[in-house]
């Protein structure tokens, strides 16, 4: 299992002033798996990614994501993990926007040692891979949204990530940008990327495989779709 969580839970605050934002949360996502979490705003969909993303060591319960039990990990060990299996992407896209294209690209390699020609090799590539090979000169503040967020993949992407975590990766994008952005999720998932993808969007849970459902702060699996049900899998 690529993320194994068994009863974490999560609360905010202490004493009378707590807030209890994750139950007894358990999950297991295997390698090569799309899954989508839906559920309505403050569910704790985004808490729990964090959790999943070393992000927030805040937690109680055993959380085993790549391989690694999160609760044993050093500063050092975590970050390195964030660094190089997992890729994060965030409905604002966390770009720097007076950097171009390529140097935001280039971020992740300020923790590895390679030099200058292989980092722009891997920056090219990865541009490459989101459709946006000719703007890597481009200043990214100038950039449209779908184009911003291809950028904050192709990011995501510099150090060949096992597991891919989206937070509302598609919220701030029209129809037709979105759309452009689940269809290279799918083809990075079909390259064996594993995802996890929080969403309120019924296209981009339509695409996932599982869909996971999380209610104030509980967690539970919708069926899956029945091979042939003639339900639609377009
Ligand atoms: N840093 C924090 N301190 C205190 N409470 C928080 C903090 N972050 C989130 N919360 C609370 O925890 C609950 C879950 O928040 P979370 O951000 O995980 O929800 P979400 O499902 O991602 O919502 P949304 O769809 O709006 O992004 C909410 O009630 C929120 O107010
Ligand atoms: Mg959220």
């Amino acid at each position: 299992m690529l993320i194994k969580l068994h009863k974490i839970n999560k609360q905010y605050g202490q004493g009378s002033a707590a807030r209890r934002v994750l139950r007894d949360v358990d999950l297991a996502i295997a390698e090569g798996d799309f899954a989508a979490i839906v559920g309505t705003s403050g569910s704790g969909k985004s808490s729990l990614l964090n959790v999943i993303g070393g992000l927030d060591r805040d937690f109680t319960g055993e959380a085993e994501v790549v391989g690694q039990s999160l609760r044993g990990l050093s500063d050092r060990a975590l970050s390195m993990l964030r660094n190089r299996s997992i890729g994060f992407i965030f409905q604002q896209f966390n770009l720097l926007e007076h950097l171009s294209c390529g140097e935001n690209v280039a971020l992740p390699a300020v923790f590895s040692k390679w030099d200058k020609a292989k980092v722009k090799r891997r920056v090219d590539d990865v541009l490459e891979r989101v459709g946006l090979a000719d703007r890597r000169d481009h200043l990214a503040g100038r950039l449209s949204g779908g184009q911003k967020q291809r950028v904050a993949i192709a990011r995501a992407l510099f150090h060949s990530p096992t597991l891919l975590l989206c937070d509302e990766p598609t919220g701030n994008l029209d129809t037709r940008t979105g759309r452009a952005v689940i269809e290279l999720f799918q083809q990075l998932n079909d390259e064996g990327i594993t995802l996890l993808i929080v969403t309120h969007e019924a296209r981009v849970s339509d695409a996932a495989r599982r869909v996971l459902r999380i209610e104030d702060g509980s967690l539970s699996e919708d069926p899956a779709p029945q091979v042939g049900s003639g339900g639609s899998d377009a």
